[in-house]
């Protein structure tokens, strides 16, 4: 199953390439109030620190994360295919905006996110203008997800007036996208039948088809009071699941506390406190989840993409004949790409569509 998602991935290329918006492909993407933990939930699921965290409004602009599933073996063909000398760790990161350079280290990339994210609209303002990072690990599932900034109701500083407006169109613009499957995500201290996250989620995905809610900071809540009647879906239920997480706290940021003990910590945390539930919980779980939705998503997809790569096809080749003779070589070049990417992709997905049905009935 997990073929379908690098043609996916590499179609997202070419139409990034073509500055084209036709084809709206499958993506994760988080939505919350300021501070929920957006951040956080993203960097778990990657498994490596590298998103700016902290309270206020430190994600401005959006982040195109594409995860890429590497081996060790695939590394030099894929830096080759990227044009960036081959690292020597098999984790490595490269930004749509920075050609030809390789990132290794993780620290690089989040001082490289807030210089990016500075650069346009300064400390307080938000941008539409996205940041596009790619991830190749062997340690990843191959997705794609987008951390947004935070809902928010009060302009601080010198934030314009209507920033609340200007963050829920921007979030709108994405999670409009039939194709986006929605991570709305609450901390678990506040009172969840209020959760902005839901709410708006609800707003855009009525039905609960595309949506799957995450509470965090169960590790927060006040002495003597537990999540499971919001985790069992009995104070507002979310049809896909909620799904409780511990990420770690700002003192864990500045003690770099690594990953993998927080996700340790996490487990233990829940086994604690949570054993009747805990094996539905947690990042590992969210993970697995995630996964799992896309899969559905993408085969339900499936047959309505199929039909729009046809249309721009026959579209650019139409546009391509009124070109007339000498064809431009750019024209040509372009309908090229497409059209073999169509086809390898009509392809894939007969087969692919075949593959889950088959792991559906495993
Ligand atoms: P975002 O604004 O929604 O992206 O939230 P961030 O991921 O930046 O997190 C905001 C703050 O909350 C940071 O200081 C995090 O360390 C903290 N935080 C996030 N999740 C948790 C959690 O589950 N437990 C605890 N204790 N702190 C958390
Ligand atoms: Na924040
Ligand atoms: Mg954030």
């Amino acid at each position: 199953m997990d073929a379908l998602i690098p043609v996916l991935n590499k179609l997202q290329d070419v139409f990034n390439t073509v500055g084209s918006e036709t084809i709206q492909l499958p993506q994760i993407v988080v939505v919350g109030s300021q501070s929920a933990g957006k951040s956080s939930v993203l960097e778990n699921l990657v498994g490596r620190d590298f998103l700016p965290r902290g309270a206020g409004i430190v994600t401005r602009r959006p982040l195109t994360l594409q995860l890429v599933y590497t081996l060790p073996e695939d590394k030099e063909m894929q830096c080759n295919h990227l044009g960036v000398s081959v690292p020597k760790e098999d984790e490595f990161a490269v930004f749509a905006h920075i050609k030809g350079k390789v990132y290794t280290d993780f620290n690089e990339v989040r001082q490289e996110i807030e210089t990016e994210t500075d650069r346009l609209g300064g400390k307080k303002n938000i941008s539409n203008e996205p940041i596009i990072l790619k991830i190749y690990s062997p340690k990843v599932v191959t997705l794609s997800l987008i951390d947004l900034p935070g809902l928010t109701k009060i302009p601080v500083e010198d934030q314009p007036v209507d920033i609340e407006q200007q963050v829920r169109n921007l979030i709108m613009h994405y999670i409009t996208n039939p194709n986006c499957i929605i991570l709305a995500i609450t901390p678990a201290n506040v009172d969840f039948s209020t959760s902005e996250a839901v709410k708006f989620a609800k707003e855009i995905d009525p039905e609960g088809r595309r949506t799957l809610a995450v509470l965090t900071k169960l590790d927060l809540m006040d002495r003597g009071t537990d999540a499971y009647d919001v985790l069992c879906g009995r104070i507002i239920p979310v049809k896909l699941g909620i799904i409780g997480v511990v990420n770690r706290s700002q003192e864990d940021i500045h003690k770099k506390k690594p990953i993998e003990e927080a996700l340790r910590y996490e487990a233990a945390f829940l086994q604690k406190n949570y054993p009747s539930i805990a094996s539905r919980n947690g990042t590992p779980f969210l993970a697995k989840t995630l996964n799992r939705l896309l899969m559905h998503h993408i085969r339900d997809c499936l047959p309505a993409l199929k039909t729009r790569i046809n249309v721009m096809v026959s579209q650019f080749q139409t546009l391509v004949s009124s070109f007339g003779e000498p064809i431009e070589d750019k024209g040509r070049l372009l309908l090229q790409i497409i059209t073999k990417f169509a086809s390898s992709y009509c392809a894939t997905i007969e087969g692919t569509a075949r593959n889950i049905e088959v792991a559906e009935l495993c």
